[in-house]
């Protein structure tokens, strides 16, 4: 087993090094790469809500190596491994997030890193496909988990799946064919509410970062009893304002 922190970008390569040539001794081929491998990095001691204004230079640094830099670079890395027999087909799952759709505020460079994730996932898929790899990569567009480091709560949801029920969906989607998926059905929903009720305003009114961080999840901060009308309409409100200001 190697143990290597992946937040850390000084010793990225020495560890991917190390990982790499660890897996030369295996008895088999490699055929599976799963990069799970993501959140809040460690040195930052909880998962508050930070403007980029209030991160720290290493806070920053820390969170794109994690989320984004450490995974494409353990795949680069980990490709001519993965494609060396083409008698013997390959699997890589990249993690991305509903954060890669929407624009969270008090999330932009976690948000940032997934979106990084979810692109460079879709593009590589597609050159192993002109290349003609058997290498299918699959890009997982994710939203909240029970009983994970995101959310310590056990009991699953429509919104919040367990991760025994959202990895078995998620597995359900190898081969599907697509070139990124939302597993979750769920995380399908939030995604599509949330869309409607982000995209149509530069800011809600409704939602303070203090009333952001007593949810365990952002995208629960959408209030499902109010209609979608009233939304737009607030949206609009909004606009009809400014335009009166002017
Ligand atoms: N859980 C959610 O609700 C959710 C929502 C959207 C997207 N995602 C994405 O899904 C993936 C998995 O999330 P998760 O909540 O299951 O994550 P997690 O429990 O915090 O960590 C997943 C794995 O990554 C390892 N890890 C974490 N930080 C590391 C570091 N700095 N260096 C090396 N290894 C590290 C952990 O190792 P240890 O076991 O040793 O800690 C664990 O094996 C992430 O990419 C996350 O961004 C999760």
């Amino acid at each position: 087993m190697v143990v290597a922190d992946a937040s850390d970008a000084q010793n990225m390569e020495t560890s991917i090094a190390t990982i790499v040539s660890s897996l030369s001794t295996l008895p088999g081929p490699l055929t599976i790469l799963i990069n799970n491998v993501g959140g809040q990095p460690r040195s930052i001691s909880s998962r508050a809500l930070l403007s980029i204004s209030e991160q720290t230079h290493d806070h920053t640094s820390a969170l794109l190596t994690l989320n984004a830099e450490f995974p494409a670079q353990m795949t680069r890395a980990l490709l001519p491994i993965l494609t060396s027999d083409s008698n013997t087909p390959a699997c890589i799952i990249n993690m991305s997030s509903i954060a890669s759709q929407i624009g969270f505020p008090y999330t932009a460079i976690y948000g940032a890193s997934k979106a990084f994730n979810l692109l460079w996932s879709v593009a590589l898929s597609r050159e192993m496909k002109m290349q003609k790899k058997a290498v299918e990569v699959l890009a997982l567009i994710v939203g909240e988990v029970c009983d994970t480091s995101f959310s310590r709560e056990q009991k699953g949801t429509w919104m919040k799946p367990t991760a025994k029920v959202f990895v078995e969906s998620a597995l359900n989607k190898i081969g599907c064919g697509r070139l990124s998926v939302v597993p979750w059905w769920g995380h399908g929903v939030l995604i599509a509410v949330s869309l409607h009720s982000w995209s149509q305003c530069g800011a809600r009114e409704d939602v303070t970062r203090s009333n952001v961080a007593s949810h365990t999840n952002l995208t629960c901060v959408i209030d499902f009893h109010k209609p979608a009308r009233m939304v737009a309409n607030n949206c609009h409100e909004t606009a009809d304002t400014a335009s009166a200001k002017r």
